[in-house]
């Protein structure tokens, strides 16, 4: 089957009106990816040739999304919303184009997975001119009604056209489809729109190839991967089904997760071997983490790559462009973005590290602030191998802590500190001997 060349269609022209947003459906994101990149990475992992995804129109958004998750997919528009089949057949330069085999999937049916769609373009190979993805939903009201005859597939019959009997049906179209290349552009040109919707219904393929003599077969599904997304409460749906499925394959992969249910990651969060995550976890998009590394309660991790043996948290947020070398020690209440925190370096309580490079083995006191931002500009704090700051530090970038050079608690440093030098950015105490008890009895006397 690796030989057969392979077009997918996807469409993408959904509305969206029931998700009460600015936002074209299909944008909406599930574990931190599109929905549209849901399918796109299906696509692509069920070994597309080619990809043309179909649009409506002035929808430069969903356009611009599709070309950066894959830049060798073709966009095409569907004018007017004229039924599934007219939407394929918007593809038209890439069906003329001519492939062995053609998908169709729909960018708002995002959990499908690159298996099923290897299942169901199987029978093509086996001389099946059409393959549809049947599934057992609790409610089947409002789906296509698959009619079979054993394994064969007559028809399929829209909700609005059905029969009561054919209601009775509990086998229902998901609506991805397989055709086989071969005279699918004639398939799909002889559709018509006379049905209760007035639409060019794919479905319809089914009984126009059956009058051909060629075959039609169904393969069955499971519900949570065709679970389409039409309105906000089916987009959570959609996302705790992905997340179980993250959660799995995590711990498959060897992480330890205490309380799965409470940790959430993204479609791109990598987990390393006997990695701990502890309860309430949320990972971001762009998370790497090494072996050995335990993530403590309550973190948030977005954009941060962790090596091997480090610890983080608990409360600790990890931002965009956070990099930890093995063995870091990120305690709790401590943000960090854009830095670099070499081997073995430690930040243990209430900080803000940004823009920043950390040396190896040095140690930030409690309450260590780097002060990256004056309102207009971003400035950067370099703080060297084994250096030593002091508790409730503030570093005024751009600044350079040398190489084991020590700061003083309470400091506010401004100027560079050379390599083992002490810095000390504080008022001199003063202390009054016998101040206290005189301070108290002024006021006895003057109360009496
Ligand atoms: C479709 C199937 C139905 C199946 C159901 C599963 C047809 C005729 N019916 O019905 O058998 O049970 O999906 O959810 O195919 N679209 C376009 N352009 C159009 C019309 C639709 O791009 O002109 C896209 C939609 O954005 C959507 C998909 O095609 O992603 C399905 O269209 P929709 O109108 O929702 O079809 P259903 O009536 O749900
Ligand atoms: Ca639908």
């Amino acid at each position: 089957m690796g030989e057969r060349k392979l077009l997918v269609v996807v469409l993408a022209a959904g509305e969206g009106t029931r998700m009460a947003s600015r936002i074209p459906k299909v944008l909406h994101k599930i574990a931190g990816r599109t929905m549209l990149h849901h399918v796109l990475e299906a696509t692509r992992a069920a070994g597309a040739t080619r990809t043309a995804v179909v649009i409506g129109p002035d929808r430069d958004d969903v356009a611009a999304e599709a070309r950066r998750v894959s830049p060798e997919a073709e966009v095409f528009v569907q004018r007017e919303r004229l039924g599934t089949a007219h939407a394929v057949l918007a593809a038209r330069a890439a069906l003329e184009a001519g492939a062995d085999d053609i998908l169709v999937l729909y960018a708002d049916t995002p959990l499908i997975r690159s298996e099923t769609l290897s299942r169901l373009r199987a029978p093509l190979a086996q001389g099946a001119a059409v393959a549809v993805l049947g599934f057992r939903p609790e409610d089947p009201a409002g789906y296509g009604r698959l009619l079979t005859q054993g394994d064969t597939l007559l028809a399929i019959r829209e909700d609005k056209d059905a029969t009561a009997e054919e209601k009775a049906v509990g086998f229902c179209n998901a609506g991805l489809m397989a055709l086989s290349g071969t005279g699918a552009l004639a398939l799909l040109e002889r559709i018509g729109n006379a049905n209760a919707k007035g639409e060019y219904y794919l479905t319809d393929a089914v009984e126009l190839a059956r009058a051909d003599g060629r075959t039609t077969v169904a393969t069955e599904a499971d519900v949570d991967e065709v679970a389409g997304v039409n309105s906000r409460l089916q987009l959570a749906e959609a996302e705790a089904i992905f997340q179980q499925r993250l959660r799995r394959a995590a711990m498959a992969a060897g992480a330890t997760l205490v309380a799965p249910e409470t940790v959430f990651l993204s479609a791109d969060t990598r987990l390393g071997r006997d990695v701990v995550v502890e309860p309430h976890v949320v990972f971001g998009p762009g998370v790497s983490v090494g072996d050995d590394v335990t993530i403590h309660a309550f973190s948030h991790l977005e954009g941060a790559m962790v090596d091997t043996g480090a610890s983080i948290g608990p409360f600790a947020r990890l931002r965009p462009g956070t990099r930890l070398e093995s063995g870091v020690r990120i305690g709790n209440f401590v943000e960090t973005k854009a830095a670099h925190v070499e081997k073995g370096a430690k930040i243990n309580h209430l900080s803000y590290v940004g823009d920043a490079h950390v040396g190896a083995n040095a140690n930030l006191g409690a309450g260590t602030i780097t002060c990256n931002y004056d309102g207009f500009g971003k400035y950067r704090t370099e703080i060297g191998e084994g250096a030593f700051i002091g508790v409730n530090s503030a570093l005024v970038a751009p600044v350079t802590i040398g190489k084991g050079a020590f700061v003083g608690t309470g400091a506010v440093v401004t100027d560079d500190v050379p390599a083992d030098a002490l810095a000390l950015a504080r008022s001199r105490q003063v202390v009054k001997e016998g101040w206290a008890s005189a301070f108290r009895a002024r006021h006895a006397k003057d109360k009496a």
